[in-house]
């Protein structure tokens, strides 16, 4: 057993559903070259870091010699130099230098314990074992016709509730009065149809009204269509629609508004929200203004989904109760449990 596997062992070891899929655990923004930061994921300790020529790395933040944390060193010359005995990793996470004893060349098992990395949508990706996926895909990334902003951090105690929640119309009119909602006018939701797509689980469009619906300050019809991607990523596009009559020539059929979102399990009771919106309707917002917009939305959601309990979601549909509006919830939990994913559930 290598090192690798014998910490995917330690303790309590990850299910497979989440050891081999991919999560972010930083922006890009967060990593800058010259910089060790340390994060963590589903109680792992980590690392992540970047070399002059912007390749990023995401590694254990453990030292194979002692077991001091690489995150409290430092970073010379590409390569990540222990704050114990000064060991230094060079991008492929072998030590190429023991200082003691500095023309010795390191044994082949001197080695750092590095994880798969990806980057993409603005964040950096780890998958702690064998990846058997990609990267879900976020087909407006690559798209000039929309505009891009990266969100967040936000805290939230469970990713899996902070996805529910982000993938549930009905808590509008009363989380987000006056924003995605009105709460004396509560809008009926609609009967819409849950199937699968590309092994998640997609909606049909959902159809509510939003006095503040996106950056523009307009108010909107919105029409959601839904995506469960990942246990942690979820997804959706808004069609928007101007309801007043004096600004709908603003608008246009086309007019979306999509949004990308992430969820990094810290451990059991703690996760970081991260989100890209993307929109297509012009004038575009500042970046400035999609963030405030963004920041008021998700601090309105994390002071509720924070207060919910038990913390870790549960998995059993018997453990609360569902209404026919709760639909794609409860598909969520239904399908997290049929993947076997445990960690941070109950
Ligand atoms: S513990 Fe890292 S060099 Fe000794
Ligand atoms: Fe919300």
């Amino acid at each position: 057993m290598n090192c690798r596997e014998s910490i995917n062992q330690a303790d309590r070891p990850l299910e497979e559903a989440l050891l081999n899929d991919w999560h972010v655990v930083a922006t890009s923004e967060e990593v800058v070259p010259g910089k060790l930061v340390p994060t963590m994921l589903f109680g792992r300790e980590l690392v992540a870091w970047r070399d002059s020529a912007g390749q990023a790395y995401v590694w254990e933040d453990l030292c194979i010699h002692r077991g001091a944390r690489l995150s409290k060193g430092f970073i010379q010359s590409d390569r990540v130099v222990c704050p114990y005995h000064g060991w230094n990793y060079d991008g492929s996470a072998q030590c190429v230098l023991m200082p003691a004893s500095p023309n010795e060349t390191p044994m082949k098992k001197a080695k750092a314990i590095p994880h798969h990395v990806k980057e993409a949508y603005g964040f950096i990706w780890a998958c702690m074992g064998e990846p058997a996926n990609d990267i879900p895909a976020f087909p407006e990334w690559d798209d000039p016709s929309y505009k891009k902003v990266v969100c967040g951090p936000y805290e939230f105690k469970s990713g899996y509730r902070a996805l529910e929640n982000f993938i549930d119309p009905t808590h509008f009119p009363f989380v987000h009065a006056g924003v995605n909602g009105i709460m004396d006018q509560p809008d009926p939701i609609g009967a819409y149809d849950v199937f699968e797509k590309n092994g998640g689980l997609a909606t049909s469009e959902v159809q509510v009204t939003q006095p503040y619906g996106d950056p523009r300050e307009v108010p909107v019809m919105a029409y959601y269509a839904y995506q469960c991607l990942r246990p942690l990523v979820a997804y959706f596009k808004k069609r928007v629609v101007i309801t007043d009559p004096e600004r709908a020539s603003e608008g246009s059929p086309d007019d979306r508004f999509c949004t990308f979102f992430t969820a990094q399990q810290v451990d059991e009771t703690r996760s970081i929200v991260r989100i890209c919106c993307a929109m297509n309707f012009s004038p575009q917002p500042t970046d400035a203004d999609v963030r405030r917009r963004q920041d008021l939305v998700y601090a309105q959601d994390s002071a509720i989904v924070n207060t919910q309990r038990p913390e870790r979601i549960p998995v059993d549909l018997r453990m609360e109760l569902h209404h026919r509006t709760d639909l794609l919830g409860q598909k969520y939990r239904m399908w997290l449990r049929n993947m076997g994913v445990s960690y941070g559930t109950v």
